[in-house]
């Protein structure tokens, strides 16, 4: 149960129908060099106020009930900047984890890393998987964060890990079908996205989830990661709680199979 801290946060949760909650949220946290640039800070200080916007809506969506959470914290094109910054952020991973990880398993969250895990440097798989291993069994919120992590890398992935077991099993070559490749994907297992949350208000999905998000809910707000407040996941799940999902079809009490027309 989510206890509010402020007003503001009261106000929202009377609004959230907690009945009606996504899933599987999916967030790319967005933001941080632009926060710090308004601050005339270097960008590390940005990464450093997101670590703490991590933690508040890791803390506040286990507590709502959310089944799983998904961070987009360092995608497999991020190795493109400066290698001081890569190197900080890497750093910051483990110092995360070293001071948060009592915090999430007391709070019965597991911890699930996606992404090409074997690229990372060899301290940080050594944590992470420590981390997965700890949590592995708890019960409550799935923390999935992804590391390394590119929605084509994946799919070219998990093609490969098809070809390979049919390879393996020496049988004729299987018939691909939807179930098949969502079951080879990282996120095998999981519930797809319901909602997707995008901070700092760029329209675009930069290669995340792209097999999962098919009929996600999108949000984008303006607001930069480390400024995203637990109000600010409360009104994003309001605004989700609005939406009208149709899957395709035409909508909830209107008729839609069988060639019967809507009115
Ligand atoms: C998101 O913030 C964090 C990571 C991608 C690791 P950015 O570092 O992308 O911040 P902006 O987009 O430059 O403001
Ligand atoms: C997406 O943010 C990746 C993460 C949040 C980890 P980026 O800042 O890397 O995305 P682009 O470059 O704006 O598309
Ligand atoms: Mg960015």
């Amino acid at each position: 149960m989510l206890k509010p801290s402020n007003r503001t946060e009261a106000r929202l949760l009377e609004q959230l129908d907690l009945e009606r909650l996504p899933r599987h949220v999916a967030i790319i946290m967005d933001g941080n060099g632009r926060w710090a640039g308004r601050r005339h800070l270097p960008r590390v200080a940005g990464h450093r106020a997101g670590v703490q916007a991590a933690r508040r809506i890791i803390e506040s969506s286990a507590r709502l009930g959310i089944e799983a959470l998904t961070l987009y914290a360092f995608s497999v094109e991020n190795w493109r900047r400066p290698h001081a910054e890569v190197d900080f952020l890497m750093r910051l991973l483990r110092e995360y984890l070293h001071k948060e990880l009592p915090v999430i398993h007391k709070n019965n969250i597991r911890l699930i890393v996606i992404g090409r895990g074997s690229q990372l440097p060899t301290e940080v798989r050594h944590d992470l998987d420590e981390a997965m291993k700890l949590t592995g069994a708890n019960t409550g919120m799935k923390l999935v964060v992804a590391l390394n992590y590119g929605g084509r890398a994946e799919l070219v992935d998990a093609f490969n890990a098809i070809l390979r077991s049919a390879e393996q099993s020496g049988g004729p070559l299987p018939t691909v079908d939807e179930q098949m490749i969502s079951d080879h994907l990282y996120t095998a297992g999981l519930p797809d996205p319901d909602l997707l949350v995008r901070t700092s208000g760029e329209m675009r999905v930069s290669n995340f989830l792209l097999w999962q998000i098919a009929y996600a809910e999108i949000y984008v707000t303006e607001t930069l990661w480390p400024d995203f407040q637990v109000a600010s996941l409360i009104e994003a799940l309001i605004e989700f709680q609005k939406r009208e999902r149709r899957y395709g079809g035409l909508g909830p009490g209107r008729r839609s199979s069988k060639g019967q027309a809507a009115s």
